[in-house]
C-alpha cells in the first residue's frame, strides 16, 4: 500500500473524537478509509481524559504544529470559535493545505476571504459538517442539484430550539423548564444564546444561501429572531388553528435572471415561524434537521436527520476528507480543483429590505372584550391593503381578550403600519405577538 495521506485534527472534542474514531477503525467502511491517517492532534488541555484510544504523542496544545507540521495534508478544524480558528484555516490554505471544517460560524463570516484564498493556492475547503451535521446537504447542492435553478432553501436548521419546541408543544411545558433539561441533556450550552437567538441558523442559512445561489450574503444583515420571547399560549394557538410552530430559516430568489453580471435579490430570514401541520417540515421533531430545497426542474427535495452529535456530525467530516482523499489518491492531473467540490461563487447576490419581504403573519392582540373590536382591528387591516385569513377571539373569560389574527400575503411594512394604527385604537392593550407563517 501506498504512503497514507496524512489528516492533522484541530480539537479532540465531541467531533474530534468522532473523527478520531472513524480514522481509527476503517474496518467495513469504505477502502478509502484505511488510505489516511492521524498525524497530529490540538487540545486544549493535555491532561484531560480523552473517550477514543490515541497516542498521546499525537498530542499537542499548540495548533500551529498541526498546521505546521509537513506530513499534514489536510488539517481538519473541529475547535470552534472565530479566533484562532480563522488564523490556522488561512495559514494552513496558505502551506497548500486542503480543509475541512465543520465550524459555521468561521465560514458564514469568513468564507468568502477563506474561499478566495484556497482558490489562489489550489486547496479545497469542505464544510459538509457545518449544517445540518450528519445530513447530507452541502455536497448535494454543490453536486447532485447543479442542474437545477434554485428557488427557495428552507429548514429547521438548529436542534436545541428544534428539541425545545417539540417538547414544549408536545407537553405544554414553559420555554424556561425545557431549556434547563436540554442544558441537562447537552443538548443546549450553559449559555444558550447562539442557538435560543438565531444566531446558529443566521450562520447556516447564510451558508446554504451562498451555494444554492451562487453568491455570498451578509450574514450580519439577515433579520434574525429567535425562540426566547415565544410564549407556550403562541403554540397552543397555532396548534388549534392548524400549525405547528418551528424556528425556520430561509433563503428565497426573488427574480431570476439569467444574466450572471446582475445581483440576484434574496429574501432570507430566521424566525419563529408556523408551518401548516401537512407541510413535510412540520413534523421535524425533536433534535432532529431537515432541509428543503426548491428547484427547477427538480421541484421539492427534502434532506433529512440527525443535526449534531458526535457520530452524525464525524460522518459528514470524514466524507469530505475521503472527498479530497480521493483526488490525491488518483492523483491531480490537470494541477487544477475539481469545480463540483471547489467553493466558488459564480454571480452577486443581495438581500432586498425586508420591509419588502412578502410574507403571511399571524398576530396576537390583547384587548377588552368589548363589542365591535374585531371589526374595528378588521378595518384598519383593510384600510392597509391587508386581507386576513382568519381572525378568532381567544381567551374572553376575564375582561380582556386576545385576538389572533392569520393575515393572507402582505409585505412586512403593511404590517408595521397596520400594527402602528391598530395600537392607538382605545380597546387594544398591547401587540402580544407577531410571527411569520408559511
Ligand atoms: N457538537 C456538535 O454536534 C457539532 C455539530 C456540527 C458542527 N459542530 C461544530 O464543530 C466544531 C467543534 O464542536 P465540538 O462540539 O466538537 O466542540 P468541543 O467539544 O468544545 O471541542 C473543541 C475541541 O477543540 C479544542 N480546542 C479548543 N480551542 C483550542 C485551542 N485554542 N487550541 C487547541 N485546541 C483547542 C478543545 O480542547 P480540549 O478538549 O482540551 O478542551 C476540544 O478538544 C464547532 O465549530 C461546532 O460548531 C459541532
Amino acid at each position: 500500500m501506498g504512503k497514507k495521506i496524512g489528516i492533522g485534527l484541530l480539537g479532540l472534542g465531541t467531533v474530534g473524537t468522532g473523527v478520531a474514531n472513524i480514522i481509527q477503525k476503517p474496518e467495513g467502511r469504505h477502502p478509502l478509509v484505511s488510505k489516511i491517517e492521524l498525524i497530529r492532534v490540538a487540545v486544549r488541555d493535555l491532561n484531560r481524559p480523552r473517550a477514543t484510544a490515541i497516542s498521546s504523542s499525537l498530542l499537542t496544545q499548540d495548533p500551529y504544529e498541526v498546521v505546521n507540521d509537513p506530513s499534514v495534508e489536510v488539517v481538519v478544524e473541529v475547535m470552534g470559535g472565530i479566533e484562532p480558528a480563522r488564523t490556522l484555516i488561512m495559514q494552513a490554505i496558505a502551506a497548500g493545505k486542503s480543509i475541512v471544517t465543520a465550524n459555521k460560524a468561521v465560514i458564514a463570516r469568513h468564507g468568502k476571504e477563506i474561499a478566495k484564498a484556497a482558490s489562489q493556492s489550489g486547496v479545497y475547503v469542505l464544510i459538509e459538517a457545518a449544517v445540518g451535521g450528519g445530513i447530507p446537504i452541502i455536497e448535494p447542492l454543490k453536486q447532485s442539484l447543479g442542474g437545477n435553478q434554485i428557488k427557495k432553501v428552507s429548514g429547521i436548521i438548529n436542534g436545541t430550539t428544534n428539541y425545545i419546541l417539540s417538547r414544549i408543544a408536545k407537553e405544554g411545558i414553559s420555554y424556561t423548564e425545557v431549556l434547563k433539561i436540554a442544558q441537562n441533556l447537552g443538548y443546549a450550552e450553559a449559555d444558550p444564546a447562539a442557538d435560543v437567538e438565531g444566531f446558529d441558523a443566521a450562520d447556516k442559512i447564510a451558508i446554504l444561501s451562498g451555494l444554492a445561489f451562487g453568491g455570498s450574503i451578509n450574514r450580519a444583515n439577515i433579520p434574525t429572531k429567535g425562540i426566547a420571547d415565544l410564549k407556550t399560549c403562541d403554540i397552543n394557538y397555532a396548534n388549534k388553528l392548524g400549525y405547528t410552530i418551528k424556528l425556520l430559516a430561509v433563503s428565497e430568489k426573488l427574480k431570476a435572471t439569467n444574466d450572471l453580471t446582475s445581483s440576484i435579490p434574496l429574501a432570507a430570514w430566521v424566525q419563529p415561524t408556523l408551518i401548516p401541520k401537512e407541510h413535510p417540515l412540520a413534523g421535524v421533531s425533536d433534535v432532529n434537521n431537515a432541509i428543503l430545497v426548491e428547484g427547477d426542474p427538480i421541484g421539492e427535495v427534502m434532506f433529512y436527520g440527525p443535526g449534531a452529535g458526535a457520530g452524525p456530525t464525524a460522518s459528514a467530516v470524514v466524507a469530505d476528507i475521503l472527498n479530497i482523499t480521493g483526488i490525491k489518491v488518483i492523483g491531480n492531473k490537470s494541477n487544477g480543483l475539481d469545480p463540483l467540490l471547489a467553493a466558488n461563487s459564480w454571480r452577486n447576490c443581495h438581500l432586498v429590505d425586508p420591509s419588502k419581504i412578502i410574507q403571511k403573519h399571524y398576530l396576537r392582540l390583547k384587548t377588552e372584550d368589548s363589542p365591535g373590536v374585531i371589526g374595528r382591528i378588521g378595518n384598519v387591516f383593510g384600510d392597509h391593503g391587508v386581507s386576513i385569513q382568519s381572525i378568532i377571539q381567544f381567551d374572553a373569560s376575564k375582561a380582556e381578550a386576545e385576538i389572533v389574527v392569520i393575515t393572507h400575503e402582505v409585505t412586512q411594512g403593511q404590517i408595521t403600519d397596520s400594527l402602528n394604527t391598530i395600537k392607538t385604537l382605545d380597546e387594544v392593550k398591547g401587540i402580544s405577538a407577531k410571527m411569520v407563517c408559511i
